[in-house]
């Protein structure tokens, strides 16, 4: 059995040495401590490999491995702020908006590069996870089954498609990311007539890889009705050729959130609607009230939750109203109030850098950062699992990550939290 030992008065150089073999190896200070005495004493070889502490199988339902991701499609990040929360190490972005940019520069410090039509494969550093929020456009499947019946390239083996799904499957197709973890609106599945549905997942079956996909409402985790298609997929050829135990997670447990615990103690007055525009959008409302549509505003019940916050709210704010009595026309949401309400944290809510309509467009298109991370947990699980498997990870320092993806030889990628 494992014995405790605890060394006192350690010589302040050595301390220094144990500090810099830790942050630049990326261990703890027991894993530099023994990896050090392994191979003073001989037992093992000084062959730059690096015995990694794993925790025992109790352990990793709390256990976040580290692992790198890359963010597609990034905007401002909502998949970067959730992963960096779960141990994840974001290795590249790409995002083409100046405006989504100049947020995810501020926020996560680094510019994303622009159109993902010009990027080089040899570009995208190697990273076990490959998150994405892609723009859902139609696909023309008569061309596929047209070209298929013609023996002739279809699916992401066709460069004319032109679509952005089919830049996303060239880039899974060239890396083998172990893991992806794609979101897009409810309606993926029935958009185009369930056509576009069936080319991603025709397309991910065909790339080899195990795919959960779940329509998840944010509302269990902030006050907004947003139901989102998650889709997690992991690679059948290398890491997972058994489908790995994946489960999406339950809301959290407690009173569900409610509208009026994001909303602002003294907002600007600007955020109040002219009455000119109130009287506008009560009249269009019951116009069509009157032709027996649905259509209109959305006056919040403040204990209650939102309706899905759009790119569009800058427009007019009609779809998230907030009462403000009977003499006062309603106000719509302010940027900051936003950002609570999609569920990022304080520390950007508190650095929107960009103009309030661009904060809108931002936010309204952003992921809900913490169904993200709930996801995100269940996926650690399953790659702390994997690592399970063989007791402990023996890592070359330097160039693995989590899942056993290889570095290009640049910063590693394999870290450890104390
Ligand atoms: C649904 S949003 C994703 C938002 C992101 N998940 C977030 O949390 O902010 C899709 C993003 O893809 C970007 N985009 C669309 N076409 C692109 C392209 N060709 N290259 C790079 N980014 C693109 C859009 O500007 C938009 O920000």
């Amino acid at each position: 059995m494992a014995k405790q030992m605890l060394i006192r008065d350690v010589p302040d150089e050595l301390v220094g040495w144990i500090d810099g073999e830790r942050a630049d190896k990326r261990m703890s200070q027991r894993e530099v401590v023994i990896n050090a005495m392994m191979i003073a004493s001989g037992k093992r070889p000084d062959n730059g490999t690096m015995l990694i502490d794993f925790p025992s199988a109790k352990a990793t339902e709390t256990y976040l491995p580290p692992f790198s991701f890359i963010d597609l499609f990034a905007g401002i990040g909502g998949f970067h702020s959730a992963l960096a929360k779960i141990n994840g190490e974001c290795r590249f972005s790409c995002e083409w908006d100046v405006h989504s940019q100049r947020t995810y520069k501020a926020w996560h410090h680094r510019t994303p590069v622009g159109d993902i039509k010009d990027v080089k494969i040899s570009d995208i550093p190697d990273h076990d996870v490959l998150a994405a929020g892609f723009p859902c456009q139609p696909f023309s499947i008569a061309g596929v089954s047209k070209r298929q019946s013609l023996g002739i390239a279809h699916g992401f083996d066709c460069a004319t498609q032109g679509n952005l799904f089919f830049q996303l499957a060239t880039i899974i197709k060239a890396k083998r990311p172990p893991v992806l973890f794609l979101e897009n609106v409810k309606n993926l599945k029935s958009h185009d007539k369930g056509r576009t549905w069936e080319v991603i997942h025709n397309t991910l079956d065909e790339l080899d890889y195990w795919i959960f996909p779940k329509v998840i409402d944010a509302a269990g985790w902030v006050p907004q009705h947003r139901e989102r298609v998650y889709i997690v997929c992991f690679d059948k050829r290398a890491a997972f050729p058994k489908k790995p135990d994946f489960v999406f997670p339950e809301p959290p447990a407690g009173p569900a959130p409610k509208l009026r615990d994001i909303l602002e103690p003294d907002p600007d007055q600007k955020y109040t609607l002219t009455p000119h525009l109130w009287e506008y959008l009560q009249r269009y409302a019951e116009g069509h009230r009157l032709k027996g549509n649905g259509f209109g505003f959305g006056l919040v019940d403040l204990d209650g939750v939102s309706r899905t916050l759009s790119a569009r709210y800058y427009k007019d704010g009609s779809e998230i109203l907030i009462p403000q009595g009977k003499n006062r026309p309603p106000r719509r949401l302010t940027p900051r109030e936003c950002a609570r309400l999609m569920g990022f944290d304080k520390e950007f809510q508190d650095n929107i850098v960009v103009s309030d309509t661009q904060a809108y467009r931002q936010f309204g298109n952003a992921v809900c950062p913490p169904v993200v991370e709930a996801v995100g947990r269940e996926i650690s699980r399953v790659i702390a699992e994997k690592l399970m498997e063989n007791g402990c990870v023996l890592k070359r320092a330097g160039t693995q990550s989590a899942t056993g993806a290889r570095g290009a030889g640049d910063k590693p990628v394999l870290r450890k939290s104390n």
